[in-house]
């Protein structure tokens, strides 16, 4: 489908559960089986990042269908303080290969945020250039909920064979 307008929307929110300190978070792993469920059906990709208690999230996509699922998302209970950090209409997708990418990219992140003299990973805190810069690092970075080497495709999230999602979930469907 040739989307009628094609917006990325980017977010930031806390979560509301208790956050893990070593090991991963099933919550994460539960949100990206409904991401990689529901996201493809709507033509929806995007970037999920969960740091320092932290949501980010970027959404690709139609305007209309990327507006109702933020706004149905920001009624998620699992996460609070729902705060909109960009919304632009693009030319094209960042990430059209997946559904719902999911990146955690902890050295990275934390060498850019030094870079720009910024402590820790707190995204209220980030502006729209800093944004575009974040987004520019999760398109290289990879998915370690995935098997190596797989996109979202062919539902590599839930039955790709390696990576720590088909561990903690096993095949879907
Ligand atoms: C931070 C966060 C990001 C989420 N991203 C998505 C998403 O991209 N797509 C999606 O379908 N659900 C996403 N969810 C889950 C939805 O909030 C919701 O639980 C899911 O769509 C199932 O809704 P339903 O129970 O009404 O079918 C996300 C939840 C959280 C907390």
């Amino acid at each position: 489908m040739a989307e009628k307008e094609l917006i990325r929307l980017t977010y930031c929110s806390t979560a509301t559960f208790p956050v893990q300190k070593y090991s991963i978070e099933p919550e994460i792993g539960r949100i990206l089986v409904q991401c990689r469920k529901n996201n493809r059906r709507e033509e929806i990709g995007g970037v999920l990042h969960f740091g320092n208690g932290f949501f980010f999230q970027a959404l690709e996509g139609d305007r209309a269908r990327v507006n109702k699922l933020y706004n149905h998302i920001a009624t998620d209970p699992r996460h609070e303080d729902v705060q909109v950090l960009s919304v632009k209409t693009v030319p094209r997708r960042m990430f059209p290969d997946w559904s719902m990418k999911y990146v955690a990219l902890e050295e990275r992140i934390k060498a850019l945020l030094h870079s720009k003299r910024r402590s820790n990973f707190n995204p209220y805190k980030f502006d729209e250039a800093f944004v575009d810069e974040l987004l520019q690092l999760f398109v290289s970075a990879e998915d370690p909920s995935v098997e190596k080497g797989r996109g979202n495709d062919a539902d590599a999230g839930a039955q790709g064979k390696g990576g720590w999602f088909k561990r903690l979930f096993g095949a879907q469907n």
